[in-house]
């Protein structure tokens, strides 16, 4: 049944309300002297209270900020977000990050490596050890800043690792992410395509996420990583979807959409790691992350 047009109105001002609410919470965590008008919003929706010195966010929200590695990329992450979904309504096609937004994407994603290395490592103790196998070699694909590389790589001893990314603009950044972090000397950084990865028995441990994949050349590159990776070496794979929503619901429809446009590969959990064994990987193991903020599989070549 067709929604009747004042009950539409109603709700499209509903959401509306919502995207200002997600903005106003995004500007506050960057900047917490909230003005009046801005702090009555997020008063009104439950996020922050009245003090005699002003409005503040609420405390349960503090506690939440406190918990997250990179508070301030994560309101750049959620800035993005709102981007995109204008450029979705004006039917504009989905924009490249600029620099900028991809270093703080960059940083932000090594910082979440932390987190997710020593959750399939407290879930798969192989993994765990290779993690501070001196002289490991890591393959860090779509490197980007190379921000994960340097995490991995600091973990153990005398390792080091290859990045690979098709765009020269980021082994570029990579390389004064690099600097800076002071592990250049022990990433070497190459312009390729995961697709067309040759290297053989190579890598203890290889990081693929498919949140920055095409479909197509995620489907090229799994043999390619089975092969470069030496018998018995790990892949630690991430996906956008934790595979945890109601199938058909507007939440993973959403996601779909913001992958599509991308052209992200939008594979679940399950459906990586069937693919995975399909390829001869073994020991494939499902690891939930908190929240299901995305899935997580790891493999054994
Ligand atoms: C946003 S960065 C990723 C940063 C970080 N590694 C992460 O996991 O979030 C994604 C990078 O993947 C690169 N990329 C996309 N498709 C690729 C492919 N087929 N092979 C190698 N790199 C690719 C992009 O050029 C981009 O620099």
């Amino acid at each position: 049944m067709a929604t009747p047009e004042p009950a539409l109105r109603t709700r499209i001002d509903a959401l509306i309300t919502d995207a200002w609410v997600l903005a106003a919470l995004a500007a506050a965590i960057r900047d917490p002297s909230l003005s009046e008008e801005h702090g009555a919003v997020l008063g009104a929706a439950g996020y922050a209270e009245h003090t005699p010195d002003g409005w503040r966010l609420h405390p349960a929200c503090r506690t939440f900020l406190d918990g997250l590695p990179a508070p301030d990329a994560f309101a750049g992450q959620v800035a993005g977000i709102l981007r995109q979904a204008a450029d979705a309504a004006d039917g504009r096609p989905a924009e490249e990050d600029d620099d900028a937004s991809f270093i703080v994407q960059g940083e932000s994603s090594g910082e979440r490596m932390t987190e997710f290395l020593d959750l399939v490592a407290a879930r798969v103790p192989e993994v765990g050890k290779v993690l501070h196998r001196p002289g490991l070699r890591f393959l860090d694909i779509g490197t980007g800043i190379g921000a994960i590389a340097a995490t991995v790589i600091s973990r153990a001893p005398a390792a080091r690792a290859v990045g690979i990314d098709i765009a020269p603009r980021a082994l570029r950044l990579a390389e004064d992410h690099l600097i800076r972090r002071g592990v250049r000397d022990r990433v070497d950084l190459r312009l390729q395509d995961v697709a067309e990865l040759a290297d053989t028995a190579a890598y203890d441990l290889a990081w693929l996420p498919l949140g920055v994949l095409a479909p197509h050349a995620t489907a090229q590159a799994l043999p390619r990583i089975l092969a470069a990776l030496r018998p018995g070496g790990w892949l630690i794979s991430a996906t956008v979807l934790a595979g945890t929503d109601q199938p058909g619901s507007v939440r993973e429809a959403v996601l779909r959409w913001r992958m599509a446009r991308r052209a992200i590969t939008p594979w679940t959990p399950a459906e990586l790691a069937a693919r995975l064994t399909a390829t001869g990987f073994h020991s494939v193991t499902q690891i939930a992350t908190p929240q299901n903020a995305m899935g997580l599989v790891a493999a054994q070549a």
